[in-house]
C-alpha cells in the first residue's frame, strides 16, 4: 500500500543507470522520473530517450511525471521508453480525457497531477479511470523546495472521495517529502511518496527509504 518513489532529479545524472539500480537495491518501490520541458515549468530535464537508456538497468516500476505543455503528443514515446505509470498535469494544454484514454490505450497506468493552487475536485470526473492522483506539495519545476502544508486539505478531500466511491486509487505526494513531513502527508491520506533530496542526499539511501516507509505506515489513515 505504501510506496516510496525516489526522484532521480536529485541523483548523479552522469551515472543515471547505476543510480536507478542503486535505488532498487536500496528498497525503493518505484523510480520517479521528472520530465520538464522549459515551457510548462521553467526548467528542462530529460525526455524519453534518456528514460529508455536506463530501462534495462533496473526492474523498478518507472513512475514518469510529465511536467510538459502538450503531454498527449508524447504518450507513445514515453510508453516506448519503458514507462509503467504516466502522470501528466491537468493544467497542461492537452485535452485531459483524451490524454488519460491514450495512456490507458498504450497499456500504462494513468495518473493526473494538480499543482498547489489547482482544486483537487478537477480530477473527480476522471477518478474511475485513474490509478493514481499526484497532489503536488511544492510548485513543480525544482527539487529541494519546502513542503506546502496548505495542500493537505486537498489530500483529505480526495481520500474521502476515493473512499466514498469505493475506489483504490493511489494518492501520490511530491515535493519536500522527508522524515519531518512524510507523516503529515500520510495522515492526510497520501500513500505514494516521492522523495528526491531526502533519499539521494542521505548518507544511507536504504535507511532513508526504510525510515520514510516506516513513518508513513504508522501515520497512514487508509
Ligand atoms: C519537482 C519534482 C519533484 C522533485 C522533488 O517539480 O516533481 O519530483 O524531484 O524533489 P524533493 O523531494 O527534493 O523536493
Ligand atoms: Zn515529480
Amino acid at each position: 500500500m505504501i510506496k516510496i518513489s525516489p526522484s532521480v532529479l536529485a541523483s548523479d545524472f552522469s551515472s543515471l543507470g547505476a543510480e536507478a539500480k542503486r535505488m532498487e537495491i536500496c528498497g525503493a518501490d518505484y523510480l520517479h522520473l521528472d520530465v520538464m520541458d522549459g515551457r510548462f515549468v521553467p526548467n528542462i530535464t530529460f525526455g524519453a530517450p534518456v528514460i529508455k537508456s536506463i530501462r534495462n538497468k533496473t526492474n523498478l516500476i518507472f513512475d514518469v511525471h510529465l511536467m510538459i505543455d502538450t503531454p498527449l503528443d508524447y504518450i507513445e514515446d514515453f510508453k516506448k521508453s519503458g514507462a509503467d505509470i504516466i502522470v501528466f498535469h491537468i493544467e497542461s494544454s492537452s485535452d485531459t480525457a483524451a490524454t488519460v484514454d491514450k495512456i490507458i490505450a498504450c497499456g500504462c497506468k494513468a495518473g493526473i497531477s494538480v499543482k498547489p493552487n489547482t482544486p483537487v475536485e478537477e480530477v473527480f470526473p476522471y477518478l474511475e479511470k485513474l490509478d493514481m492522483v499526484l497532489v503536488m506539495t511544492v510548485e513543480p519545476g525544482f527539487g529541494g523546495q519546502s513542503f506546502m502544508y496548505e495542500t493537505m486539505d486537498k489530500i483529505k478531500t480526495l481520500r474521502s472521495e476515493i473512499k466514498r466511491r469505493g475506489l483504490s486509487t493511489d494518492i501520490q505526494v511530491d515535493g519536500g517529502i522527508n522524515d519531518k513531513t512524510v507523516e503529515t502527508a500520510a495522515a492526510a491520506g497520501a500513500n505514494v511518496f516521492v522523495a528526491g533530496s531526502a533519499v539521494f542526499g542521505a548518507e544511507d539511501a536504504a535507511k532513508a527509504i526504510d525510515d520514510l516507509r516506516n513513518l508513513a505506515e504508522k501515520a497512514f489513515i487508509g
